[in-house]
């Protein structure tokens, strides 16, 4: 793999600044959103009065503390624009996510919104490696999912060659990544595994592939699953975290250079780590659930919002903004099995410890009588086809899990192409327990 570390010269000087002036900025930015948010939002003004909170009382970073938190039901009970901060007729862009229930959840863009988020996503992929004038092939679908117009429009900023190819066709994927010579893919690390395996399909090899840089994220993925990618196709694969009520992707980025975890671009977004049952602040170092305040979003201003997301923020390495560690998982993807939390990325990192399985796997919960019992449903890869072969791989898989985890599982080996693949965010938990 080549040595893609970028130039000091060529980032934005924010990125280097010492950590007083970061937090001066951020401070001077946090009492525009905080009052930005109060003027304008019904929903905001509400619950900061109903708190006994007023933007003047935050004096310094810390005080942020005393404000309440935002959480998603809040954006659905506000549908579909009633979290906006600026007339309609200013919102030059709307995206929502799906949302497994009833309505989407809403957010709006400023066309000023709009050039900040590319000029995150931009710094992200110059992180990642991408140069100005390499050729990006984006695979994120567009739509309302943030993802494929979030980079789509990072990638023009930084000022490369956009591919805007969405999600699926995977044939075509393919055909085009070689055909255009495409440096840089953006794209889930679950689609991108499907890809690994068309490339196999069509007799390539994809360590002679153009891509020097993946851009992986809006899933959880693991360091080992990094290793697998990188050993594959001979590049670098580089985290990316977003979410769309803070703005999309390009929220945090590793750096080529370290991979160690996803810087946050504290000038846009200011990150809090929450212990998840209390509510309080944690210090830096200690795992818990992230939260973010918007510094500078004039459509949608997000105050405290509750990500959901598990991690810890660490001091700054290759940037001096501080970085996240990658991401465990949600607390709503942790499935307690006896007592014992797992996360679907534990059971990944075991997965490819295995030779005969494919990262190819879905975790079925079901209860019999009134235990729970997780079976883990995992291919087996393609010239790998005997029975007695197979059986071993699975009792060496139940056995790691055994060990490392702490639970005992069911394991299904299943023919390639036996799960269940997206084009998209991988579904990781299929939960047949009868609902309460
Ligand atoms: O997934 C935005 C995005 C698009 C990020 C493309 C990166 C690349 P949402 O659909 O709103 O937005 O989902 C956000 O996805 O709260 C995390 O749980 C998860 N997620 C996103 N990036 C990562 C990552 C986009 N790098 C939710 N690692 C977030 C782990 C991630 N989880």
């Amino acid at each position: 793999m080549k040595d893609l570390t970028p130039n000091k010269a060529d980032l934005d000087p924010i990125e280097i600044a010492s950590r007083d002036e970061i937090s001066a900025l951020q401070l001077e930015r946090l009492k525009w959103s905080l009052k930005h948010a109060y003027d304008n939002v019904a929903f905001y003004r509400k619950s900061f009065d109903a708190a006994g909170v007023h933007p003047d009382d935050l004096k310094t970073l810390s005080d942020l503390a005393k404000f309440p938190f935002t959480v998603k039901t809040d954006l659905r009970d506000n549908y579909p624009f009633g979290l906006f901060a600026v007339p309609r007729d200013k919102v030059a862009r709307i995206h929502a996510s799906s949302g497994t229930t009833g309505k989407p959840t809403v957010v709006g863009y400023t066309a000023n919104d709009i050039d900040v988020w590319a000029t995150c996503v931009a710094r992200s992929m110059r992180a990642s490696g991408t140069r100005p004038g390499d050729i990006v092939h984006v695979a994120y679908g567009y739509g309302l999912f943030t993802g494929g117009l979030g980079a789509h429009y990072g990638a023009e900023k930084l000022g490369c060659t956009v591919v805007p190819v969405s999600g699926g066709m995977t044939t075509r994927q393919v055909t085009l990544i070689e055909d255009f010579r495409a440096s840089t893919i953006m794209v889930t690390p679950s689609y991108m595994l499907s890809i690994l395996d068309e490339y196999r399909a069509q007799g390539l090899d994809p360590r002679e592939s153009p891509l020097q840089v993946g851009i992986f994220g809006a899933e959880p993925w693991t360091n080992a699953m990094r290793t697998e990618i990188e050993a594959a196709f001979d590049m670098h694969a580089v985290d990316i975290y977003g979410l769309s009520e803070v703005m999309g992707p390009g929220v945090a980025n590793e750096c080529v250079e370290t991979k160690d975890g996803l810087h946050i671009w504290e000038d846009h977004f200011y990150p809090e780590i929450i212990d998840p049952a209390t509510g309080e602040p944690v210090a830096d170092g200690e795992k818990g659930e992230l939260v973010f305040t918007s510094l500078s979003k004039e459509a949608f201003p997000i105050i405290r919002y509750r990500t959901r997301d598990l991690t810890r923020l660490l001091a700054g390495t290759a940037r001096s903004m501080r970085r996240m560690e990658k991401i465990t998982g949600r607390s709503d993807d942790m499935m307690i099995l006896r007592g014992v939390n797992v996360f679907p990325t534990q059971i990944e990192e075991q997965i490819l410890k295995v030779d005969v399985l494919a990262p190819h796997f879905q975790v079925e919960l079901s209860r019999h009588g009134r235990m729970d019992e997780m079976t883990v449903n995992v291919e087996a890869l393609p010239d790998h086809a005997d029975n007695a072969e197979r059986a071993g791989a699975a009792a060496e898989l139940a056995r790691r899990i055994k060990q490392v985890i702490g639970i005992t599982v069911r394991i299904n080996v299943t023919e390639p192409g036996g799960v269940a693949r997206s084009q998209g965010k991988a579904q990781r938990i299929v939960d047949n327990r009868p609902k309460a």
